[in-house]
């Protein structure tokens, strides 16, 4: 039987400060109702402490996985950190997670693809595994989205969240694991949903902060209907390539960005509710967090076998679907 990666064990983080949407109406011209209704958003966790960011958060979600399987930190072989709010423009983010964890004898790197950094980093780390030469690879989604949001623009600030969820794979020849995933980057939608300032073209400056270039760009209605298509269309693609019908799809986790997003893929699959983890009503969209926080918080149920699809969209523009099929050990 073919070496597969499979998730070993999950572990997630929320910070405390609950920012509800009757608390976002006194910054910005909105209501509960509009959001609600609009995005599916009743509230979101904040990171307030000033002194920790994306790394602490990844900290926390990981050793919260680790201890799930009681994993020897030495055993660890390869930290992957997805992240749209790096810790610092380099070194990377998962060489910070790495120290704060204590792993001393892996390598590290982030993945940058906005929305679909979790699931673009679980592909990757499940080649290694698949390759052969690893066994134990921690894959992480942490974003502090607060640092780059713009409290006073009410077209982005009602959306996001902050939060990160963490992932160990190992591998397995039981049959199960992650079995494909279908992956998809257009760069010509890069300017619908971006942050234009803080990288090389346009570094820190005190034209590019007062113009509020630090914070996200989005263009919503376009990056809506371009989500929409771009799930589905990953979706048919991986049921074709995988030989899945869709009823026998048990399991959905999307990405979090609207409710009205995830419920068109829903009625594309024609999946029951029940079986959807949706919890963007709590945290709203934390980026690369939310489908690593939706396995946390979901994994309980899956028995071994289920047929789990993860779809994801976001910036870039970057998108995809992966068909993992549930494995619990004996
Ligand atoms: N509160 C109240 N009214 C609002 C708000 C708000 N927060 N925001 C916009 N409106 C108003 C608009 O001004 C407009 O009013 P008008 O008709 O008088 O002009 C009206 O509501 C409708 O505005 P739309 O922009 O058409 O609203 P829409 O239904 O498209 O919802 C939204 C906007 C929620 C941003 C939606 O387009 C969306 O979710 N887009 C996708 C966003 C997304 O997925 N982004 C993240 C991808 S993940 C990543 O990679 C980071």
């Amino acid at each position: 039987m073919k070496t597969r990666a499979y998730i070993a064990a999950t572990g997630s983080y929320l910070p405390d400060y609950i920012l509800t949407n009757t608390e976002i109406a006194t910054m910005v011209d909105t209501n509960d109702e509009w959001i609600t209704e609009r995005c599916g958003v009743k509230e979101r966790r904040i990171l307030k402490d000033k002194d920790k960011a994306t790394a602490f958060m990844a900290k926390e979600a990981a050793e919260r996985a680790l201890q799930k399987c009681h994993c020897n930190k030495d055993t660890i072989e390869v930290v992957i950190v997805a992240t749209a709010t790096p810790e610092h423009l380099f070194p990377s983010t998962s060489a910070i997670v790495a120290e704060m964890l204590g792993i001393k004898n892996a390598w590290c790197f982030d993945v940058m693809a906005a929305c679909s950094g979790f699931l673009f980093a679980l592909n990757t780390a499940s080649k290694l595994i698949e390759s052969g030469a690893y066994s134990n690879i921690l894959v992480i989604g942490s974003d502090k989205m607060s640092a780059i949001m713009d409290f006073t623009n009410r077209n982005t600030c009602v959306l996001f969240g902050d939060g990160a969820g963490a992932v160990l794979l190992k591998t397995t020849a039981s049959g199960n694991g992650i079995i494909n995933s279908v992956l998809k980057t257009d760069g010509s939608g890069y300017k619908n949903l971006f942050q234009k300032a803080g990288g090389s073209l346009f570094p820190a400056s005190a034209e590019t902060v007062a113009n509020k270039e630090h914070s996200i760009t989005m263009a919503g209605q376009t990056v809506f209907k371009t989500a929409v298509t771009g799930m589905a269309e990953s979706c048919t693609r991986l049921l074709k390539e995988t030989g899945l019908t869709k009823n026998e799809v048990e399991y959905l986790i999307p990405h979090q960005a609207n409710i009205r997003i995830i419920n068109s893929i829903i009625d594309f699959l024609e999946i029951d509710k029940n079986k959807v983890a949706i919890n963007i009503h709590k945290y709203g969209n934390t980026t690369c967090a939310s489908i690593p926080i939706c396995l946390d918080e979901w994994s309980g149920k899956f028995n071994s076998g289920d047929n789990i699809v993860i779809s994801a969209f976001g910036a870039g523009y970057s998108w995809g679907s992966m068909l993992l099929k549930w494995h619990r050990p004996d």
